[in-house]
């Protein structure tokens, strides 16, 4: 960890019905009441239909609301899509895009995500861009000429440190229980500042790990030089969990 604040995100991914994310999102803010003093930025990103009820439950808050996804396009004939305007106005400050579960889950090119991080940006949204090799790319010694792909076709022209923040999760560590090991986070962190530095100022970047991230291995994750924070699923979903991951970025 260096001078860059923390950002503890959550992505609650296809999870929770209304109450339950009401109740993880009030347990929350009462912990991160607006004037935020605790050292680190906070961000949840529940599914599309509960953010009108997210953003109420977290009034009074500092905890930041953020999209899944969006579309590239502001309105249009789009069935099944959300647009960055809509995010926006649903009190979102964040979107993440390029999630693998998007990438692979559904096709989406990294052309298509520089695409909707424009868009994203366009609206004032701070864009959460994920990237990470498969298994196979790893086992086959391609992770960083992968990840070094993604970010260079994913990033768009508008990106500055301020509005962009570099996820790293290797598919072969989410949702497995199989954290990557420290070196690995390390490495290919390391690998990240140095690649983005043609795009932003790559000191003042925050990268998150994402992978498994639980309240065991936080803290060792997060003192990472080149680590500014994680991008969590499963454990995002109980809020004891989620704070304590946050509270070892400290
Ligand atoms: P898990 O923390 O459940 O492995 O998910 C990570 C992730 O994909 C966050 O975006």
């Amino acid at each position: 960890m260096s001078n860059r604040r923390p950002m503890i995100a959550g992505n609650w991914k296809m999870n929770g019905l209304r109450q339950d994310g009401q109740a993880l999102a009030k347990t929350l803010a009462e912990k991160l009441p607006v004037g935020n003093t605790a050292g680190f930025d906070m961000l949840v990103c529940p599914p599309f239909p509960l953010l009108g009820h997210i953003e109420a439950a977290l009034s009074g808050s500092a905890i930041m609301l953020g999209g899944q996804d969006c579309h590239m396009r502001d309105k249009g004939a789009f069935t099944g899509d959300t647009s960055p305007a809509m995010l926006k106005d649903a009190g979102c400050s964040h979107v993440i895009l390029g999630h693998s579960e998007r990438r692979h889950g559904h096709g989406e090119s990294s052309e298509l995500i520089n695409a909707k991080a424009t868009a994203a940006h366009t609206h004032g949204l701070v864009v959460v861009l994920c990237v990470g090799e498969t298994e196979k790319e790893r086992d086959e010694q391609r992770a960083q000429a992968v990840v070094e792909q993604q970010l260079m076709e994913s990033i768009p022209a508008s990106a500055t440190a301020e509005n962009t923040i570099i996820a790293y999760e290797p598919v072969w560590a989410i949702g497995t229980g199989r954290n990557a090991s420290v070196e690995d986070i390390s490495d290919m962190h390391a690998f990240i500042r140095k690649t983005i530095a043609s795009r932003m100022d790559a000191a003042k970047a925050r990268l998150l790990y994402g992978g498994s991230v639980k309240p065991s291995n936080a803290r060792e994750t997060l003192s990472l030089e080149d680590v500014d924070g994680v991008l969590v699923g499963g454990a995002s979903l109980v809020a004891e969990d989620f704070w304590a991951i946050a509270t070892a970025s400290i």
